[in-house]
């Protein structure tokens, strides 16, 4: 069985900024509580002419040009996202067509913060099947859509962005992906969630009127799922790799909140040095915050060939998940 590897990378944002500031003069908070309870100084917010399909068009672009190759190449396009440009067709066909991917198939994936770790743990099978050999894996999130800029305890949270990874085999077995845990637990639905759009409720004067096409969540719910549930697949993962937390060089986690991601590191025992964290710049971006995160650290020169990577996430549903990977360029 052929291994797969990342073999490229690419991320879009959008370029206004939103800081914390700016949001103090919309809602009661301030800067000192925002950057304390979670990290996120600021965060991007589209214009309300650019869509979740227009950010991965533009990441997934960038990754085609790391790699110099033509958009008619790939075998298929993974979608991951919460925010899609309508609920039909899918934003992978969307993505497809403007990209002129000719040959590739895909969908759409549903996962919130962590469909992009689904998105490549999907993905590498596929490569690893023999059957694919390019399959290019999108998180994008245009939250800034769907977040009610009148309720303090989740504007403050989210922003948007694009990243991309292209999946392909890895001529050597030394280098690629190595395992997965990922988790559902739907008992955490009711914890967040957007309760109108969908069968169950669709749009109406009265879903409208009660803002019911936001963001709802229990954040101090989700905060504790998610400091358990990040640091039990981890340290699971390294059982069953019979690996010790000095043998991994570097965690990129899901960027929500910097005190869910202290802690992790910190059960694992793994020094500040060797965890990723952007959250500062780009708050909670849903499925692009791992490639964007990735991208920070390869830039920054924390992120090298050959270095063993813990990617991990917790989301709305609940999922939550994590993947090794020996870091191949
Ligand atoms: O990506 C996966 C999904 N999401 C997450 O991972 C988010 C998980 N949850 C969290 O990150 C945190 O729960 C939050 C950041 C959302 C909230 O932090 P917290 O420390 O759990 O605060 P809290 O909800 O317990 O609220 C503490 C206080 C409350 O005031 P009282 O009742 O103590 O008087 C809130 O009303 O802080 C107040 N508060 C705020 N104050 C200033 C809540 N939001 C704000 C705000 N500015 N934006």
């Amino acid at each position: 069985m052929p291994k797969a590897k990342i073999s490229a990378l690419g991320c879009f944002v959008p370029p206004r900024v939103l800081t914390n500031d700016d949001l103090s003069q919309m809602v009661e908070t301030n800067d000192a509580w925002i950057v304390d309870r979670t990290g996120i100084r600021e965060r991007h917010i589209a214009d309300l002419n650019i869509a979740t399909s227009d950010m991965a068009v533009a990441a997934a672009r960038e990754t085609l040009k790391q790699r110099g190759i033509e958009a008619n190449t790939l075998d298929a396009i993974l979608l991951c996202t919460v925010t899609p440009d309508m609920l039909f067709p899918s934003t992978a066909c969307l993505v497809q067509n403007q990209l002129g991917a000719g040959g590739a198939w895909g969908f759409d994936l549903v996962a919130a913060c962590s469909g992009f770790l689904y998105g490549i743990t999907v993905a590498a099978h596929l490569v690893s099947a023999g059957t694919h050999r390019k399959v290019l894996v999108i998180g994008a999130d245009t939250m800034s859509r769907i977040i009610d800029y009148t309720d303090r305890a989740t504007c403050i949270l989210f922003g948007d962005g694009a990243g991309a990874f292209l999946i392909e085999p890895s001529e050597s077995d030394q280098f690629g992906f190595i395992g997965q845990l990922n988790e559902i637990d739907g008992s955490g639905a009711p914890f967040l969630n957007m309760p109108a759009g969908g069968s169950r409720l669709p749009a109406s004067a009265e879903t409208v009127a009660q803002r019911q096409h936001y963001v709802k969540q229990e954040g101090q719910q989700v905060f504790k799922f998610a400091v358990r549930k990040m640091a039990e697949l981890c340290e699971k993962m390294l059982r069953t790799h019979g690996l010790t937390a000095s043998d991994i060089d570097l965690m990129i986690p899901h960027q929500a909140n910097k005190r869910i991601i202290a802690a992790t590191a910190e059960r694992l025992g793994l020094p500040n040095e060797k965890v990723i964290l952007n959250l500062d710049k780009y708050g909670n971006t849903t499925a692009a915050t791992i490639p964007l995160a990735t991208q920070d650290a390869l830039a920054t020169g924390k992120l090298k060939k050959g270095d063993l990577v813990l990617f991990c996430a917790v989301g709305a549903g609940y999922t939550a998940g994590v993947n090794l990977w020996r870091w191949a360029f």
